[in-house]
């Protein structure tokens, strides 16, 4: 399957301007791509007790999850980072768990050709699992 990157970093784009991040300012976007072709983005949210601020990449996943999506195939996150935004541990843990298989775009919301694409597993080698 062929993934139109550069429409998933523009959803992910989109999708950042739900950010709510009064505290760092640092606003992000994502958008996951499923196998169907159907995107979902999510924007970062922050709290006064900062501990309980929640990245958009999982803002995303717990959107598309409790929707009922899955198979997922690629994710896009966009922030004002020089050649983009890396996803931070707690999300690639998340990533490894519910997108293992996805390829990772991350883009500089200034200019969304500087991007970079990773796997999930290159990511987070070795990611925890529980093992049934
Ligand atoms: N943030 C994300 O949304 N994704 C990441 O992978 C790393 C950090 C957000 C959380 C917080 O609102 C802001 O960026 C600054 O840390």
């Amino acid at each position: 399957m062929k993934i139109d990157s550069q429409k998933l970093i523009r959803a992910a784009a989109g999708a950042r301007e739900g950010s709510v991040a009064p505290y760092s300012k640092f606003k992000v976007g994502a958008a996951l791509l499923t196998k169907s072709g159907e995107i979902i983005g999510g924007a970062n949210v922050e709290s006064a007790s900062y501990g309980l601020t929640c990245c958009a990449e999982r803002v995303a996943l717990f959107k598309a999850l409790t929707s009922g999506k899955k198979d997922f195939v690629a994710v896009a996150v966009v922030a004002r980072a020089p050649g983009g935004p890396m996803p931070c541990g707690a999300c690639r843990q998340l990533l490894a768990e519910y997108a293992p298989g996805a390829r990772v775009w991350v883009a500089d919301s200034r200019d969304l050709k500087r991007n970079r694409e990773f796997s999930v597993r290159e990511l987070l080698p070795r990611a925890f699992v529980i093992v049934p």
